[in-house]
């Protein structure tokens, strides 16, 4: 009886230890479960680039030949990017297909990106990083979450490139709302709202339709693709990764102290880009990248026609061996070339249209920040950013947070990780198996053909 009582009482404790400890150990095992649901309801899909014999010295190789260009039939993989990418994912230009749609639409984007200079490019991204900030309710003494922060800012910037006017608040809230369910849904914290999304594309049809729009758009698509189009490029992806970037920058510099005094003191220098290059290479954007090879590749082993290839841009850039935050390494003789370093992709394989523009107004919105706050932050910083990068924002000159919030900041992220964790599980899961039932990328191309590969 004093045995089952004692053993009773040591499952309680270790029961009990488990529990107190669970931010530790379960946002770890909740993500491999995901992965592991992701896989069984996917399907074993996909050629690790890393995992080959070739390893690193073979992914630039694969990733920059010719053959790795399809971006969407034949993996299964891309009904679920689709049904995140939605509406219109098939004019988004990151899953069009190589062909005339595909290379109007690259020339389009191309051309909107290069309609202003880069002194140009700095002067909108300060002028609208300094409205928001002046405009939004901070307070020193409550956290704010970077990405939230940084979206309005990219919504404004973006909505001017577009149209050549300053953003009506109305069309900001349609732009933020839509960018933070497509990021929400793809991190999986919440279920996507397509009512969100659409409301947008009827404003942006709404504007084409009554010739508001000044730029020039892809001439051989519809109205409604138009609409699409501006909105999966510019509304979707330039506002996530502009500001997920920005987040991770300022949540890298609210951490490391030396690093945000010097920046204070030489916030003109290279030092800023090399902070910028840093955070994109400790916590780059993409995962991983996929292609479908549309010919062979002449690798050893060779890949097949129709593989779905994979490019694990973390693995990549941590194969330089190089771990931690040291922006210092870059002036140490540290360079992209050794270091794996390729935040927008590879030149030869559709890589990113925006790769000259983004660190322009990176530059510009971190600089403007840094003028008027200092930054701290206790929370974790992860590559995916499921806490959307809290921090506290105080006034130059102000005394800091004390050390308690630091401490209860820290406490509160742990313990919403373990929670967000399970609801990323349950969601992913659901969005998983919706996107497979829809199929959007598979019946889309069964009932257009002519959009194959050419
Ligand atoms: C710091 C910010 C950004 C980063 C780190 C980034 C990174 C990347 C990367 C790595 C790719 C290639 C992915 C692949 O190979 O599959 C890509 C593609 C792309 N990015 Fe960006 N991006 C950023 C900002 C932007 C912005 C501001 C735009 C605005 C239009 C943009 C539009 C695109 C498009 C349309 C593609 C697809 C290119 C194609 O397939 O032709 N990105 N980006």
């Amino acid at each position: 009886m004093i045995r089952a009582r004692t053993l009773i009482g040591a499952a309680g404790a270790a029961g009990a230890v488990a529990a107190l400890a669970a931010p530790y150990w379960l946002p770890k095992r909740v993500v491999a479960l995901r992965g592991a649901i992701f896989t069984l309801v996917n399907g074993e899909e996909g050629v690790p680039v890393l995992d080959r014999p070739g390893g690193t010295a073979d992914f630039l190789r694969v990733y920059g030949d010719p053959a790795a260009n399809g971006r969407s039939h034949g993996a299964g993989l891309s009904d679920l990017f689709w049904y995140w990418l939605a509406p219109g994912p098939e004019v988004h230009q990151e899953h069009l297909e190589p062909g005339p749609r595909y290379d109007e639409a690259a020339r389009t984007t191309r051309s909107i990106l290069a309609s202003r200079t880069k002194a140009q490019w700095a002067e909108l991204v300060t002028r609208c990083t300094s409205k928001v900030l002046t405009s939004s309710p901070l307070s020193p003494n409550d956290p704010v979450r970077l990405r939230d922060l940084m979206m309005p800012v990219w919504a404004e910037v973006y909505y001017e490139l577009v149209f050549r006017e300053p953003c009506p608040r109305l069309a900001r809230d349609l732009i933020v709302a839509n960018a933070d369910d497509v990021v929400s849904a793809l991190k999986c914290t919440r279920l996507r709202h397509m009512g969100r999304r659409n409301r947008l594309t009827r404003y942006l049809r709404r504007r084409i339709d009554a010739g508001e729009v000044p730029v020039e758009l892809p001439a051989s698509m519809t109205a409604a693709e138009q609409a699409w189009y501006l909105q999966g490029a510019f509304f979707n992806t330039a506002v996530v990764q502009m500001s997920e970037a920005m987040a991770h920058v300022l949540l890298a510099v609210a951490q490391h102290a030396r690093v945000q005094d010097r920046l204070r003191r030489e916030p003109d220098a290279r030092y800023l880009d090399d902070v910028i290059n840093e955070a994109m290479r400790v916590w780059p954007l993409f995962g991983i990248a996929h292609r479908i090879t549309t010919a062979d590749i002449d690798v050893v082993p060779p890949i097949a026609a129709g593989s779905v290839v994979l490019f694990d841009y973390p693995g990549f850039q941590r194969g330089s061996g190089l771990a931690g935050f040291d922006p210092g390494r870059w002036e140490r003789g540290e360079s992209a070339k050794t270091m794996n370093f390729i935040p927008f992709g590879v030149s030869a394989n559709r890589a990113c249209p925006a790769r000259g523009v983004a660190p322009v107004g990176m530059r510009a919105c971190a600089r403007e920040v840094l003028e008027r706050f200092t930054l701290s932050s206790s929370a974790a910083h992860t590559r995916s950013l499921a806490n959307r990068g809290p921090v506290f924002l105080t006034p130059v000159g102000a005394p800091p947070p004390p050390v308690i919030r630091l401490a209860l900041m820290r406490l509160g992220d742990r313990w919403a990780d373990v929670w967000r964790s399970l609801v990323q599980l349950l969601f992913g899961t659901f969005m998983v198996w919706d996107a497979r039932r829809l199929a959007l990328c598979r019946t889309y191309f069964a009932e257009h053909p002519e959009h194959l590969p050419s």
